[in-house]
C-alpha cells in the first residue's frame, strides 16, 4: 500500500468518525434545545461524509457490488470473530457493564449482517422478491421484513424497528 493510499484510509476513518460524532452531538444539542448548534453539527456531519466518500473513492475501495459484498462479508466476519470477542471479554473481566453490552450487541448483530451479505452475494443478479430491512433502534439488529415480537438481541419491541428501503 502506498503512503498516500494509507493516508486516504486514515483520513477516511477520521472523517467517518467525525460524521457519527457530530450526529450524536446534534441529537444532544436538540435535546438541550440548542437548535442552531444542532444544525451546525448536522451540516458539518454531512460535509464530513462527503470528505469520507471522496477519500474512499480516491483510495480505489469502491468496486463492483459483487466485490463490495465480499468486502462487507470479510469486514463483518472480522468484527464478529476477531475484533469484538476480546473486547467483550476485557469489558466483562473489568466489570464495565455498559461497554460490555455495547460490544455484545454489536458482536451479535455483525453475525447477522455477515449472513445477510452472504445471502445477497449468492442471489445477486437473480430474481428475488423485493424486501425491506428493519433495524432495531436500540441494538442495530437487522431483519428482513417487519419483526413480530421482540428483538432477539436486545428485547426491544418489533414495532419500534425502523424500516430501511
Ligand atoms: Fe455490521
Ligand atoms: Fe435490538
Amino acid at each position: 500500500m502506498s503512503k498516500t493510499i494509507e493516508n486516504l484510509m486514515t483520513a477516511f476513518a477520521g472523517e467517518s468518525q467525525a460524521n457519527r460524532k457530530y450526529l450524536a452531538f446534534a441529537r444532544k444539542a436538540d435535546q438541550e434545545g440548542h437548535r442552531q448548534a444542532a444544525k451546525l453539527f448536522r451540516a458539518a456531519a454531512h460535509a464530513e461524509t462527503i470528505h469520507a466518500l471522496n477519500h474512499l473513492k480516491a483510495a480505489g475501495e469502491i468496486k463492483s457490488t459483487t466485490e463490495n459484498l465480499q468486502a462487507a462479508i470479510g469486514g463483518e466476519n472480522y468484527e464478529a470473530n476477531a475484533m469484538y470477542p476480546p473486547m467483550l471479554a476485557e469489558a466483562n473481566a473489568s466489570g464495565e457493564k455498559v461497554a460490555a453490552r455495547s460490544f455484545e450487541w454489536a458482536l451479535e448483530v455483525e453475525k447477522i449482517h455477515e449472513a445477510l451479505y452472504r445471502k445477497a452475494a449468492e442471489t445477486i443478479g437473480k430474481e428475488t422478491p423485493d424486501v425491506d430491512y428493519y433495524v432495531c433502534p436500540v441494538c442495530g439488529f437487522t431483519h428482513e421484513g417487519p419483526l413480530v415480537g421482540k428483538c432477539p438481541v436486545c428485547g426491544a419491541p418489533g414495532e419500534k424497528f425502523e424500516r430501511v428501503e
